[in-house]
Order: structure tokens, then sequence, then C-alpha cells
């Protein structure tokens, strides 16, 4: 079934300049950027993306760490790709994140965000978790105007 799914290369991506190579794997996979954009989020922002975290003790860290510098938003569209894009972008912990996945590859060498005690894994990308998630934070982050529907070549491939 085709979905959309959100994606964000989270502020250590940006800031290590690696937000080419993580696009390219998905351009490769053959998914569809249908909307993009680059956004500096506040903590308020940031509460109601991770509303479902807000309880949780990594949260304070994890709001440290997602408002330390832009991030590269975009909705991805393609068959299964709320799953096909967590595959990509393997497990949370990126010790365990297989290799080959985003996190596997480029994930080791900065786990932890400095913020006193209060630590968060950082993984470099977030992708929605499930069909509801998507769907909210879709419409969380962008207007409806501001994504697009186009032919990628290719498509005709695609049922
Ligand atoms: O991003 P993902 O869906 O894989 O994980 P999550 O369980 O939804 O957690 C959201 C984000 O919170 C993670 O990507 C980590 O950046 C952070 N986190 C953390 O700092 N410490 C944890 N124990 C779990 C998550
Ligand atoms: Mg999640």
């Amino acid at each position: 079934m085709i979905e959309q799914t959100l994606v964000l290369i989270k502020p250590d991506g940006v800031l290590r300049g690696i937000i080419g190579n993580i696009i390219t794997r998905f351009e490769n996979a053959g998914l569809k950027i249908v909307a993009s954009k680059m956004q500096w989020i506040d903590k308020d922002f940031s509460k109601k993306h991770y509303s479902e975290h807000l309880e949780k003790a990594f949260y304070s860290g994890l709001e440290t760490y997602i408002t330390a510098g832009p991030v590269m938003a975009m909705v991805l569209e393609g068959n299964d790709v709320i799953e096909v894009v967590r595959k990509m972008v393997g497990s949370t912990e990126p010790k365990t994140a297989l290799p080959g996945t985003i996190r596997g590859d480029y994930a080791h060498i900065s786990t932890k965000h400095a913020n006193e005690n209060k630590k968060s894994v950082c993984n470099l990308i977030h992708a929605s978790s499930n069909i509801q998630d998507a769907s909210r934070e879709i419409m969380l982050w962008f207007d409806p105007r501001d994504m697009y529907t186009y032919k990628r070549s290719g498509d005709e491939w695609m049922e």
C-alpha cells in the first residue's frame, strides 16, 4: 500500500554534514520525497512532536538534543514506506543498530548528547513508527499545500 512517513534528520546529522548521505539512501531505495524543509524547533514544538514521551525520564535530555540545531524534515512516500524506512533507520540505540542501517552505519560517534545527567541517545534520525503517528506527525510538520504529487521515473514499475 502506498503510504507516507515523516523523517527528520536530527541536529547531529545536520551539524555533521551528512544530510546528503542519508537522503541518497532513501532516493536509491526508490522512495519519493514529497515535501522537505529545514526547521529549528523550540521546546514547545518538541513537546508536540514527542508527546508520547513527555512523561519518560529521558524526555528532558531528548528535548535538549532535538532543539540543539536545525533538523531537516521530509515526507517520504512509497510502498509500505513506514515499515521500510524504520528498517532502513535501524534500532534506537546506535550500538545495537545493525551495520547497513543508517544508525548502524553513522550513529556510533554520537550516542550521547552532553546535558549534565540528562543524556539523550543521539541517533541521527527520526522516522514515524506507525500509520497513526505518521499522519499526526505529517500534519504537525507540514501544510498540505507544501506537499507535492509528481511522477518519478521508475514509478511505472510500481503497482
Ligand atoms: O526514535 P525511535 O522511534 O527509534 O525511539 P523512541 O523510543 O520513539 O524514542 C525517541 C527518541 O528518544 C530516540 O530516537 C532517542 O533519541 C531518544 N531516547 C533516549 O534518549 N533514551 C531512551 N532510553 C529512549 C529514547
Ligand atoms: Mg519513536
